[in-house]
């Protein structure tokens, strides 16, 4: 195909350059994609994020992030059209074979290549898979990070909108965006394997937990399901839901060094069986701060059975020093172990727990946590 790949100026009489915003106002649009592309929560949304952002700083008709996958297949993972329609999601949306060659010998070069919708080498398959069908020019930037080769952003213009690749500063600003998308998406993945990978900890961390005590795990799992619903009506970030969801699951990890014979004791425990009990959350949070990825959710896991007025255990924490996320445990731990009862306590009806939870706002639980939680339920 590389007939028709030239990286030498074009110009399409047809339609009117581009008018780049002046030097000032390029730097506050890198600075606004910067922080976009940090603040992004997932590689999907970044790279959505980024089409739009790409597409209204060049002023150009189309912007295409196409990946390289592991098995080394090039797919459309966001694209954003300026006129006619939004493609979101595309994940799993394989890229014609007729272009990934092209796609090769870009990142090979190192360097951006144009292609031209008049040239006429081009198969109708190629026409398609580069969105010339719709635009007269493609501009295709390869996207590395050092030897980690990322894939391609493509930018479609010409149809009412036109990049003077001429000039030096408009190249300087594409390098400049293709540099901070790559980093942003590469930073992402890195990101996203490792929060895979702690996923699995806790997974397996909770499994254990199951052998040694069954109720603790199905109690742990239907508090993960309840504490997320809550963390997300009090609009916590992503962050923040995974933490108080994770945390959840694992927040009495630490029971698993509490003996069997006041483990799985069939009854009330003495006084002292009770002051080995109030140990479990600080075992808990000494588990996770050794785990690479976990570290965060030991503060939740030590504070899940603190109290708003002190009352709690183990640092008889006070209102705000709780974290937020343990104040949301501490209601979701109360609520559940009431509604499915203890072998020594059985269980009670949701709206007797409530009426529980709502007698103990600003005493013993956070009021804020309690409403969220009231309305999650009904
Ligand atoms: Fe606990």
């Amino acid at each position: 195909m590389s007939h028709f790949i030239y990286n030498a100026p074009y110009y399409n009489a047809g339609a009117k350059p581009t008018q780049l915003r002046n030097p000032r106002e390029n730097l506050l649009d890198l600075s606004d994609l910067s922080r976009f592309l940090l603040g992004a929560d997932t590689p999907q949304e970044l790279m959505e994020d980024a089409t739009r952002h790409i597409v209204d700083i060049l002023g150009v008709d189309f912007c295409k992030i196409i990946l390289l996958e592991s098995n080394q297949h090039f797919y459309t993972r966001a694209a954003y059209y300026r006129n006619y329609i939004v493609v979101r999601n595309q994940a799993n949306l394989p890229e014609s074979k007729a272009v990934e060659k092209l796609f090769i010998d870009i990142l090979d070069a190192g360097t951006f290549f144009t292609v031209n919708a008049s040239d006429k080498g081009l198969t109708v398959e190629e026409r398609f898979a580069l969105g010339l069908n719709s635009v007269s020019r493609v501009c295709i930037l390869p996207m590395c990070v050092e030897l980690n080769r990322i894939g391609v952003m493509v930018i479609g213009d010409g149809l009412g909108y036109t990049l003077d690749l001429q000039r030096e500063d408009t190249r300087y600003l594409i390098d400049l965006i293709t540099d901070q998308l790559s980093n942003a998406i590469y930073r992402s993945r890195i990101n996203q394997q490792l929060e895979n990978f702690s996923l699995e900890s806790v997974l397996a961390l909770s499994r254990t937990l199951e052998t040694r005590d069954i109720n603790s795990g199905n109690h742990s799992k239907g508090m993960a399901e309840l504490s997320e619903k809550v963390a997300i009506r009090m609009k916590c970030n992503t962050k923040e839901v995974r933490e108080i969801c994770w945390a959840s699951l694992l927040h009495d990890i630490g029971k698993i060094g509490i003996e069997d014979r006041i483990l799985r004791k069939p009854g009330p425990l003495d006084d002292a069986e009770w002051e080995r009990m109030k140990t479990h959350p600080l075992i808990g949070a000494q588990i996770v701060k050794g785990i690479s990825g976990l570290e965060s959710l030991a503060p939740l896991i030590e504070s899940h059975h603190e109290r708003l007025d002190g009352s709690g255990y183990p640092n008889h924490l006070k209102g705000d020093e709780i974290p937020l996320g343990a104040r949301i445990l501490a209601v979701v731990d109360s609520y559940c172990a009431m509604t499915e009862g203890r072998i020594y306590r059985p269980a009670i009806p949701h709206e007797e727990a409530i009426e529980i939870l709502i007698k103990g706002r600003n005493t013993v639980f956070d009021p804020e946590v309690v409403n969220a939680l009231v309305e999650v339920l009904s």
